[in-house]
């Protein structure tokens, strides 16, 4: 019995496939290769195509015997997002449409889907919890959103179980030092700060310094890409067991502006770090914090690494060994 892992090879489902394989589980990974990386894939078994790919998808779900499926393919970029919104809604929305088609062909019962902070929009208030209003300000998020819905309206009519995971900002590295973050066009903080010791970039930009925030700039949940692995493990875990779908949070409930995040960098790699005041990025929030009591009571969920240092000293681990990512 396989756990059949979409979007594997991407930069959160690379690090779900290292724990689920390292718990010793049967793992599938499909992956269309766009933004996904093959050496980011560290075992299992590897198919290379696109979920709107019917045939091809077939041989996938015909091949395997596939008993739940945790769901990251989609593309990702807010910004692109609002440039493409068709890209967004082909990829994202039907694609999986095709996956939950064919999960109800194969009889497969249990989704653990990849869902993000940017359903809620600008929050109401913070912490953010689950209950909070949806109101996305982008397309990227309202994709998402669209699927968690697609999802919850296929268990009505075809008994599918889901958990949905809305994560906060996904950062750091894995602790073996072997998979990491390689997005291209590279859009993070985190990665965008560290280029600068790395000496591929002169400055961080920081966008705004006028946010109704203490120093400024915008604050953000940084959880580490392991922790947000693990609760994927044990939201499998929990469809196991039969309980109810349901819909969580994850981020580590702590917030850190901009300004800290660099001063951080400095301190982790030694390096001076310049920073230059730009205009805002458009569409972002000045917090977005998360409330993940219904994650930690309800699948039993610690993060481990909440440190500032472990997230940047992981990611600057990754990126010393790897300053061209996985070309490297
Ligand atoms: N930022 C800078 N300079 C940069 C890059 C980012 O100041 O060069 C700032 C941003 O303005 C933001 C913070 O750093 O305040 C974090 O930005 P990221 O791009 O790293 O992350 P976001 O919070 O914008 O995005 C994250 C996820 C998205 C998700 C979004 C939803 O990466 O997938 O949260 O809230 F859609």
């Amino acid at each position: 019995m396989a756990v059949l892992v979409t979007g594997g090879a991407g930069y959160i489902g690379s690090h779900t496939v290292a724990e689920l394989l390292a718990a010793g589980e049967e793992v599938v990974v499909v992956d269309s290769m766009v933004t996904g990386h093959r050496s980011a894939v560290l075992g299992g078994k590897l198919y290379e195509g696109d979920l709107r790919d019917a045939e091809w998808l077939e041989k996938v779900f015909s091949e395997n015997d596939i008993e739940s499926v945790i769901h990251f393919a989609a593309s990702s970029l807010v910004g692109e997002s609002m440039k493409d919104p068709g890209k967004y809604y082909h990829n994202n929305v039907y694609g999986t449409l095709c996956l939950l088609e064919k999960m109800v062909q194969h009889n497969v019962k249990r989704i653990v889907f990849s869902s993000t902070a940017a359903t809620y929009g600008e929050p109401e208030q913070v912490p953010i919890e689950e209950t909070s209003r949806t109101l996305p300000t982008n397309t990227y998020g309202e994709t998402k959103l669209s699927m968690e819905k697609m999802i919850a309206w296929f268990e009505a009519a075809h008994g599918i179980k889901y958990v949905s995971l809305r994560y906060f900002n996904a950062a750091g590295a894995h602790e073996s030092g072997r998979i990491g973050e390689d997005h291209r066009p590279e859009t993070h903080l985190i990665p965008l700060i560290l280029q600068v010791p790395l000496g591929q970039r002169e400055h961080i930009s920081v966008f705004g310094d006028d946010y109704p925030t203490e120093d400024g700039t915008c604050i953000r949940d940084y959880l580490h890409v392991s922790d947000l692995a693990d609760a994927h493990l044990l939201s499998v875990k929990r469809l196991r067991e039969g309980k109810d779908s349901a819909i969580y949070n994850l981020g580590s409930g702590n917030g850190f502006s901009v300004k800290q995040m660099i001063e951080s960098a400095r301190r982790i790699t030694g390096h001076p770090i310049p920073a230059a005041v730009v205009p805002r990025r458009e569409g972002d929030p000045a917090v977005l914090i998360a409330s993940s009591e219904k994650a930690k009571r309800e699948l039993g969920w610690t993060p481990k690494r909440e440190q500032l240092e472990t997230i940047i000293g992981s990611a600057w681990k990754w990126h010393q060994a790897h300053p061209n990512g996985y070309d490297s």
